[in-house]
């Protein structure tokens, strides 16, 4: 019997520190787009390929951990790009692999091009993939990335 699913994927999009300043913050590396114009893409996107997506931003590593667990039992994916706290924390490793949750990491910049202490991640090795170095545009990669993750695994 072939069953289908009707429910829209839920993904969780998390923003770390700093991100909020899109736009004011290093124009020639993060673009010129603010925060506010990329969140309304990503939103329409998301209702033009029909899944629901929750957005939320915070400069500190605590109210990230709390979005991450509070993702339990809604999500079905987290997009996370966790800014500079990517390269060290592993409180936020930690909340992301205990949400066993599928993760998908986005960074703006191309990470690997940049300085050396960028070029490293301790969230990686917890994700499905990342998308790095495609600008603003990487949110909505990984927006279309999630859906089909989560339809694959449905088949
Ligand atoms: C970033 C890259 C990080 O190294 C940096 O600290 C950021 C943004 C990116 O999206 O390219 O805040 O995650």
């Amino acid at each position: 019997m072939q069953l289908t699913r009707t429910g829209a994927t839920r993904i969780a999009m998390i923003h770390g520190p700093n991100l909020n300043m899109l736009g004011i913050r290093d124009p020639e590396t993060y673009g010129k787009e603010d925060f506010a114009s990329l969140n309304r893409r990503i939103e329409t996107y998301a209702k033009q390929i029909g899944v629901e997506v929750t957005i939320q931003q915070s400069n500190s590593e605590g109210a990230i951990i709390d979005f991450i667990q509070n993702s339990r039992g809604w999500a079905e994916v987290i997009i996370i790009n966790p800014g500079a706290y990517t390269h060290y924390s592993y409180a936020i490793r930690d909340a992301l692999a205990d949400s066993r949750l599928p993760i998908i990491e986005v960074h703006i910049s191309n990470v690997h091009a940049r300085e050396e202490f960028r070029r490293h991640s301790v969230i990686s090795p917890i994700t499905t993939g990342q998308i790095v170095g495609f600008g603003a545009q990487g949110y909505l990669l990984a927006v279309e990335a999630a859906k089909r993750l989560i339809e694959e695994s449905h088949r």
